[in-house]
């Protein structure tokens, strides 16, 4: 077994730590981030750091780097109050990377890496045509993390726009039809598979499926 201390983690190679860091926490959702700047320059980036934070109001969170002159995501979302997560499908993985790549502000990501846009009445920013869940939000809280620079950003979801057959009966995603991809640090895309769906977990009861087809 590995123990690795904080004395290690200091002493660490950067790239070495980044890629540790970067991935230690397993798997996480990947989302294209759309956004549009006042003067209607669309902008594209992929995100590793959007999670749920709370179903009523419908609430999402995400954390963007310190921002870099040429970085627009976060100067739009402020200035226009709208954004779209966008979900990163099997067939798209591969042009979602590359709008990491810093272009140069103004310089749209959608044309650059083979995104369409995709628009939406009384939405300013951009969907992406091609993934199968669009989500439209509302910044409703931005708050600088003093600690290392990152911005926390707080959505409301406004709309969901959804491929037919996506939503099951229950009102839960089902990521396997919408064939969403999941990450790890900033290079690996996975294609996860359903393990199981369990009741809901209560102390006097046995962990139970609720698949029909597992017991
Ligand atoms: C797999 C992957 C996940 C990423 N996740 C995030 C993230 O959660 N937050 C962030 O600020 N940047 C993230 N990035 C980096 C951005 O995509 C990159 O900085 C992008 O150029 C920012 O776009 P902008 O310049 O248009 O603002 C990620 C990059 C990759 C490859």
């Amino acid at each position: 077994m590995d123990t690795i201390g904080s004395d290690d983690i200091e002493k660490m190679e950067k790239s070495y730590r980044t890629a540790m860091m970067n991935s230690i926490s397993g798997y996480k959702p990947l989302n294209l981030l759309g956004t549009i700047s006042s003067d209607g320059k669309p902008n594209l980036c992929i995100v590793s750091s959007v999670f749920h934070l709370g179903s009523n109001p419908p609430l999402l969170g995400m954390i963007l780097r310190p921002p870099r002159p040429h970085n627009d995501s976060l100067k739009n979302i402020r200035s226009v109050n709208q954004y779209t997560l966008n979900n990163v499908t099997s067939e798209t993985y591969r042009n979602a990377h590359q709008t990491s790549a810093s272009y140069p502000s103004g310089v749209s990501e959608f044309e650059q890496c083979g995104f369409t846009a995709y628009h939406q009445e009384g939405f300013k920013p951009p969907f992406v045509k091609e993934s199968t869940i669009k989500i439209g939000l509302e910044p409703v809280q931005i708050t600088d993390i003093e600690l290392n620079g990152t911005t926390l950003v707080i959505g409301k979801i406004l709309l969901i726009i959804a491929d037919k057959d996506i939503t099951l009966p229950d009102g839960s995603i089902d990521h396997i039809n919408a064939g969403t991809v999941a990450g790890s640090g900033l290079d690996s895309y996975f294609l996860p598979r359903l393990l199981d769906r369990l009741a809901y977990a209560k102390p006097d009861l046995q962990v139970s499926s609720i698949l029909t087809n597992k017991s």
